[in-house]
């Protein structure tokens, strides 16, 4: 097992009615607050008026910005932050999924800069300071909400890129999984990829003697696995959504990769799709990493063996090591097929021809991953798998 230093300060709140206190765990930290939302679902669903409601009682003055694209752009941060100087805002209260929460998470670390912030998610820049924010959560996909992590596109080059940093951890994600009942089918899908794919992320590395957290993804995957048909064909199921939501927190707040690598090449290459042609982050990812998994299987074929038998239950006798592991792979393309995703570009509709700027825009850092570091060339031939 590698050293490691584990830290996640995010207070979670989970649990019925949750958000209906949201005002009295804010005013803990600020009276004058920016609430962050996205489009027209918190509105629809009652959600902002019971969030504003909690706030006024609880005597806090918030100022709106509502508007967050999924994929958040650039634009919209450069407003918060005009935003939050002009009315001596102090803290941020993102009540929404991934895209508001790291729209959120770019206004608090804008605010007390005096350079662009930009900066901060393409130059490698580290925030010295960044405003508190706090979350509602509304649905379970990216972990953000507990997360050091935020992922912004900026509109006219098309980058996708992140910025990471302990002081981008929340100071609270409230989780209230009957949030999640009105969402639509295509988004409990790709968050529910993302969510996989998170831990996939982690369990997928090099590393050996890690028999804790190799259970910790394992048992998460089947959980997740397990609860995310139930939530499909049954909108209302409390318990159900329970475990999805409590899922995606723990797929990314940081614990199942301790003591070993992680690898994020699958979520490099799968930025560069959603930043192109602006699909649904998890729905890309359901069709990079089958694509990843043929082919960097061979580098360590155990790590899919082990994949295999604990995750899916296929045994290895009779067959070979290696179709083994594509038994394995087999298996998680038939779970994204189950739950209504496509796992191939074309299915997608997604064409060829950005293939090569796509690579060269993944590979901008250097190589990618730990599990088999990846060029562009690599990257280039996996998003050719892929279509
Ligand atoms: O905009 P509104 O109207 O609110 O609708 C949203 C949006 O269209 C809708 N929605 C959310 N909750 C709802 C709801 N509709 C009905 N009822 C509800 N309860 O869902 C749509 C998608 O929302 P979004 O926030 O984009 O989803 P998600 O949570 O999947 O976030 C995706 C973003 O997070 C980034 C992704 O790259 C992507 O940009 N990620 C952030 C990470 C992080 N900061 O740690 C890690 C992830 O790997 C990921 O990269
Ligand atoms: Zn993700």
């Amino acid at each position: 097992m590698n050293n490691f230093v584990w830290y996640n300060p995010t207070r979670i709140i989970f649990g019925k009615d949750t958000h209906k206190n949201v005002g009295e765990e804010t005013v803990k930290y600020s009276r004058n607050i920016l609430l962050h939302y996205g489009g027209k679902s918190i509105k629809a669903t009652g959600v902002y008026e019971t969030v504003t409601k909690s706030l006024r009682e609880a005597g806090v003055h918030f100022t709106e910005l509502g508007g967050v694209q999924p994929n958040p752009r650039l634009s919209m941060v450069y407003q918060g932050i005009e935003l939050c100087r002009k009315e001596n805002i102090d803290f941020i209260l993102a009540v929404g999924g991934g895209s508001v929460i790291d729209s959120a998470k770019a206004i608090a670390a804008g605010v007390p800069y005096d350079g662009d912030v930009w900066d901060f998610y393409a130059k490698g820049v580290k925030p010295q300071k960044v405003l508190k924010t706090g979350v509602v959560l509304t649905i379970p996909a990216a972990g953000s909400e507990s997360s050091d992590g935020s992922v912004i596109t900026k509109e006219d080059t098309q980058d996708k890129c992140s910025c990471t940093t302990e002081l981008m951890f929340p100071q609270f994600a409230i989780l209230n999984p009957e949030l999640c009942y009105t969402l639509p089918e295509h988004q409990i899908r790709a968050g529910g990829a993302d969510i996989l794919s998170h831990v996939m992320e982690r369990y997928f590395v090099p590393n050996r003697n890690t028999d804790l957290s190799d259970r910790l993804c394992e048992g998460t995957m089947q959980a997740l696995m397990e609860n995310l048909p139930k939530v499909l064909e049954e909108r209302q199921n409390y318990d159900a959504w329970a475990e999805v939501m409590w899922t995606g927190n723990v797929a990314h707040n940081g614990l199942l990769g301790k003591g070993r690598e992680e690898d994020w090449a699958s979520h490099g290459i799968e930025h560069e799709l959603s930043g192109i042609y602006d699909i649904a982050h998890g729905a890309g990812l359901a069709i990079v990493f089958p694509a990843w998994m043929k082919y960097v299987y061979k580098e360590h074929p155990e790590r899919f063996v082990q994949f295999a038998e604990r995750v899916f239950g296929i045994g290895k006798e009779g067959k070979t090591e290696d179709e083994t592991c594509l038994a394995a792979i087999e298996a998680l393309e038939a779970f994204f097929h189950r739950i209504g995703l496509p796992t191939m570009l074309q299915d997608a509709g997604i064409g060829r021809e950005h293939f090569e700027l796509m690579a060269e825009k993944a590979c901008r850092n250097g190589k990618l991953g730990s599990f088999k570091p990846l060029t562009k060339e690599d990257v280039k031939a996996i998003y050719e798998t892929a279509w």
